[in-house]
């Protein structure tokens, strides 16, 4: 597979098809600083979004086929709305035109360009950035009425129901409607939102361990599986409703350390929220990391050995997996103004130790942020 670097995409997009697009949607990728799993579970979360963004240019084309180029992956894929595409990455997009001709949209037949820096298959949302960058150009080009909450839960329909991931709402809300400057706390049953100031003094690292998140839409499923039966066990709509933590010490393994970790996580989103300092939020970022090794097993040894690295620095608060686990990315909270040298030094001290690290978040310009040898976006 060929890796281009990304041009503008109205020119890309005419390099491509040989006339400019009408219309262009683009969106971020997220690092979820607290609150894994905890979304499916009708619980909170509280992402910010990362500067790489995701951008689609379209245009209709007269066809009697849609023609869908990807930039990153030099990929051209043909396909009609009612047979999708067989390619992966495809069907993000497929799925999104899908569901908002269900919604209504009367979806003509498009030329379609996607350019994308947002990291793939590591955990930062790649996929709901194409989802909601291809419904933000599908609004404008056909001046629908979706409004940003509308696009990410149609964003999250296409996932679901085309992607074949049973997700949560966290990253197709997060990709929409959080900025780069601010935590985003959802509340994802209600959808009630408001942004978070950071902690005085800190600032967002994000590193890939580089081991490919494997197996990773099925162990999602079957995680989910287990809260609902968790939920089925303690006679209520979700682990959002259990009052008590003393209620799960009494459901069978795995139920209980997973119901466990989702009561624990969500009220450590509630504290974070609260929290006056850095150290006290970089303290529930790594005991957040326990919790989803220990209870959730949604680790990796490679990722707990780059969490080490990075909590043992002196200018790291906390740290912890970010985004679903079984590999991928790790998001920590360190000294404004040393978050170089942290990145540095724990990446030389992971490759000490085995590991391939890849500074992902701050971007170090379009290299950096190209996308992994994986085959195309992924969001569990
Ligand atoms: C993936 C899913 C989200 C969420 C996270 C884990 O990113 O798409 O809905 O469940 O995993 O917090």
């Amino acid at each position: 597979m060929t890796v281009h670097p990304p041009a503008p995409v109205p020119s890309a997009f005419a390099a491509v098809f040989g006339v400019p697009p009408e219309a262009e949607g683009a969106a971020p990728g997220r690092v979820n600083l607290l609150g894994e799993h905890t979304d499916y579970n009708d619980g909170f979360v509280l992402p910010i979004a990362i500067p790489q963004q995701t951008r689609v240019a379209l245009r209709r084309s007269g066809r009697d086929r849609f023609r869908l180029h990807a930039q990153a992956l030099g990929q051209a894929v043909e396909f009609t709305l009612d047979v999708g595409p067989a390619e992966h990455f495809a069907t993000y997009v497929y799925g999104c035109l899908a569901v908002a001709r269900a919604a209504g949209a009367e979806v003509p037949v498009l030329d379609i360009h996607v350019a994308s820096e947002v990291p793939i298959g590591v955990g930062l949302s790649s996929s709901a950035a194409l989802e909601v960058a291809t419904l933000r150009g599908l609004r404008q080009l056909l001046d629908l009425p979706f409004d940003d909450v509308q696009v990410a839960q149609m964003a999250q329909r296409a996932e679901i129901d085309h992607a074949g991931v049973r997700c949560g709402i966290l990253d197709q809300m997060a990709s929409s409607l959080a900025d780069t400057t601010r935590a985003l706390l959802l509340d994802t049953r209600s959808l009630e939102r408001r942004f978070v100031p950071l902690p005085p003094d800190a600032a967002i690292l994000v590193i890939d361990c580089g081991v490919p998140r494997s197996l990773a839409a099925s162990a999602y499923n079957l995680r989910r599986a287990e809260c609902e039966q968790a939920a089925l066990l303690l006679g209520v709509t979700s682990l959002r409703d259990v009052p008590d933590a003393v209620a799960v010490e009494t459901l069978p393994e795995p139920m209980r350390r997973r119901a466990r970790h989702v009561l624990t996580e969500n009220a450590r989103v509630l504290q974070a929220v609260d929290c006056a300092s850095a150290q006290d939020f970089g303290a529930l970022m790594d005991a957040s990391h326990a919790s989803l090794r220990d209870d959730y097993e949604v680790s990796i040894p490679e990722l707990d050995r780059l969490v080490s690295l990075l909590q043992a620095h002196p200018d790291v608060y906390g740290a912890r997996l970010t985004g679903a686990g079984f590999g991928g990315a790790c998001v920590a909270l360190c000294r404004d103004g040393a978050v170089a040298e942290v990145a540095g030094g724990v990446v030389q001290a992971y490759g000490r130790a085995g590991g391939r690290g890849r500074v992902l978040v701050p971007p170090l310009g379009p290299a950096a942020a190209g996308p992994s040898p994986a085959a195309g976006p992924s969001s569990a």
